[in-house]
């Protein structure tokens, strides 16, 4: 299991990735515009250098297949061979995806919003496979039925696609996605400290922080050594 944030901030890259079992951080333009005022290459190697062995996945601009390719070589040009390149699944997407494959590219198959587009993806031997989970269920489309449609054909293939689940606004939809077979997902910082900022699990650590106390009048179990 996998955990990506899906964000360019530099302070909730650094503070996340002491809490998270990080495997890599995923952008797209959207996510480059919140973060304001920035240099592409210059944040993006900051975020790179950042995360050391977890890995970058960077969206492709183009709409044709020739600027999706050129966006591609100079993205790893600047950024390195190991950032994966991420591919929206349309006709020139997949085109795209087939000469970057053959060049042996890092790939990530995204805006995922039909389980032809995940098969496509599969089949073309794309790295990880992005389904938008919220943008889905906007238009819809059951999520999760989509999710599960694609593990199980992962399955069947023996396919080496990961599922990397994305688009969520909030914790059930991520395990919702889990549950379907993702194998992998991607979640603002934020979605992340909501789950792990229910009061009734602090309400748990401090309870039992104050039974210690009571009992053995220390404040730590190291208190009792001293
Ligand atoms: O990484 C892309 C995906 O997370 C899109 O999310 O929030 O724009 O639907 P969102």
């Amino acid at each position: 299991m996998e955990f990506f944030l899906d964000t360019v901030n530099l302070e909730e890259i650094t503070h996340y990735q002491k809490v998270l079992p990080l495997a890599g951080v995923t952008s797209n333009p959207t996510i480059l515009k919140a973060a304001g005022n920035i240099d592409f290459f210059t944040h993006l190697q900051a975020v790179k250098e950042r995360i050391g062995e977890a890995s970058l996945h960077v969206q492709v601009v183009g709409e044709t297949v020739d600027e999706m390719i050129l966006d591609a070589e100079t993205i790893i040009n600047k950024l390195g061979k190991e950032v994966y390149i991420k591919i929206p699944i349309n006709e020139n997407g997949l085109e795209a995806i087939k000469r970057l494959k053959e060049r042996e590219f890092n790939l990530t198959a995204t805006a995922i919003y039909t389980e032809l587009q995940g098969f496509l993806a599969i089949g073309a031997g794309v790295d990880y496979l992005a389904p938008y989970y919220n943008r889905m269920e906007n238009i819809n489309v059951d999520a999760p039925t989509v999710i599960e449609s694609l593990a199980q054909a992962i399955r069947t293939t023996q396919a080496q696609s990961k599922i990397l689940a994305a688009s969520f606004k909030n914790t059930a939809q991520m395990n919702r996605a889990i549950r379907a077979g993702a194998h992998a997902l991607t979640a603002d910082p934020d979605i992340y400290r909501q789950g792990l900022a229910m009061p009734s699990i602090q309400k748990a650590v401090t309870d039992f922080h104050n039974d210690w106390v009571e009992t053995f009048k220390s404040p730590s179990i190291q208190g009792l050594c001293q």
